[in-house]
C-alpha cells in the first residue's frame, strides 16, 4: 500500500488506472469505513482512501481542533482491507490559497434536516469532495449510508455536474447493541456510550409506529421520538420521517401506498452530536 500526501504523487501512483475505486474518509478509522473500503475493492481497484479532515465543513464552534488525527493507525487499518493507496494531503497541499470557488448544493435537498442546523456544512462536503474527485478521478466512489443526506447530495452533485463517477452506497455499520459506528463515538463517555444506543432505538420506535402499528400521524410519531429523547437528556435537533428519493416529508397518500421512506435523527449526548438514519 502506497501512501502519498501530494496531488502529484498520487497522480503518478494512478496513472494509467481506469477503474480506481475510491473512499473519501476524514481518518480515525472504524469497521465502518473498512467495509466501504471492502465494497469498494468489489467495484474497481486500484482502490484509493483519502484521509482528510475538511476544514471548510466544519462551523467555528465544531469539533475540527479536537478531531482524532490517528494517521499511523489508519493507515495499519486500511493495509490490513488491501487498500492500495492513501492519499493523505496537508492543509496547505489541498488548500494552498483561500477556497473561493466553492459548490453550493440546492437548498431544498442542502438546506434542511443536518444543512438546517450546520449551516455551510454541505457546501464544504461538496467543494472537498469535488476536489478529491479531480485528484483521484475514480470510476466509483463509495459513500456510507450513515451519512444518508450527504450520500444524497453528493448523488445529485454526480448527476447534475455530468461527473464520470458511480456512485456507490456503503450499509451502516453497528456495534452489538445497535449503535452505528462513528469516529465521534469516541467523544463519548462509558455513560454516555451506553446511553448512545437509544438514538437507534428511537428510530425503530418509529419503524413500529408508523409500519407496524400503521400509524399516520407522522408528526405525532416524531414528536413522540424527540420528546423520549429529551427525558433522557438528550438534546435532540430532529427526528423526521422522509422520502427516500428526495428527503422530502411524505403526503399522507404516500404513506398509506407503502412509499420507500427514511427516517433521520441528530441528537446531542452531553458535548457529543450523533447522527443516523433508518430506512423503512
Ligand atoms: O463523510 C465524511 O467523512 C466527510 O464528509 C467526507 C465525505 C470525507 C468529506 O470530507
Amino acid at each position: 500500500m502506497r501512501i502519498v500526501h501530494t496531488i502529484a504523487e498520487l497522480r503518478q501512483a494512478l496513472a494509467g488506472s481506469t477503474r480506481t475505486a475510491f473512499v473519501p474518509t476524514m481518518g480515525n478509522l472504524h469497521e465502518g469505513h473498512l467495509s466501504l473500503v471492502k465494497l469498494a475493492k468489489e467495484h474497481g481497484g486500484p482502490v484509493v482512501a483519502s484521509i482528510f479532515v475538511n476544514r471548510l465543513q466544519f462551523a467555528p464552534h465544531e469539533d475540527f481542533d479536537r478531531y482524532p488525527r490517528t494517521l499511523e493507525r489508519d493507515c495499519d487499518l486500511l493495509r490490513s482491507v488491501g487498500c492500495n493507496v492513501v492519499f493523505a494531503p496537508s492543509e496547505e497541499e489541498l488548500y494552498p490559497e483561500p477556497q473561493v470557488y466553492k459548490v453550493h448544493p440546492p437548498e431544498e435537498l442542502a438546506g434542511i434536516l443536518e444543512g438546517h442546523f450546520r449551516p455551510g456544512f454541505f457546501t464544504g462536503v461538496c467543494t472537498v469532495v469535488l476536489k478529491l474527485f479531480n485528484c483521484v478521478q475514480p470510476r466509483v466512489a463509495v459513500f456510507g449510508k450513515k451519512d444518508y443526506q450527504q450520500l444524497m447530495v453528493v448523488r445529485r452533485m454526480v448527476r447534475q455536474l455530468a461527473l464520470p463517477i458511480e456512485i456507490v452506497a456503503g450499509e451502516t455499520a453497528r456495534a452489538d447493541d445497535g449503535l452505528a459506528l462513528s469516529s465521534r463515538n469516541g467523544y463519548l463517555s462509558p455513560a454516555e456510550r451506553a446511553e448512545a444506543v437509544r438514538l437507534s432505538m428511537a428510530l425503530r420506535q418509529v419503524e413500529l409506529a408508523l409500519r407496524v402499528e400503521k400509524r399516520t400521524d407522522v408528526a405525532a410519531v416524531e414528536q413522540e421520538a424527540v420528546d423520549e429523547l429529551r427525558r433522557r437528556g438528550w438534546a435532540p435537533d430532529y427526528v423526521a420521517v422522509r422520502r427516500r428519493t428526495d428527503l422530502q416529508p411524505p403526503a399522507p397518500e404516500e404513506l398509506q401506498a407503502g412509499e420507500p421512506l427514511v427516517v433521520l435523527a441528530a441528537a446531542r449526548l452531553g458535548t457529543t452530536r450523533l447522527i443516523d438514519n433508518l430506512e423503512i
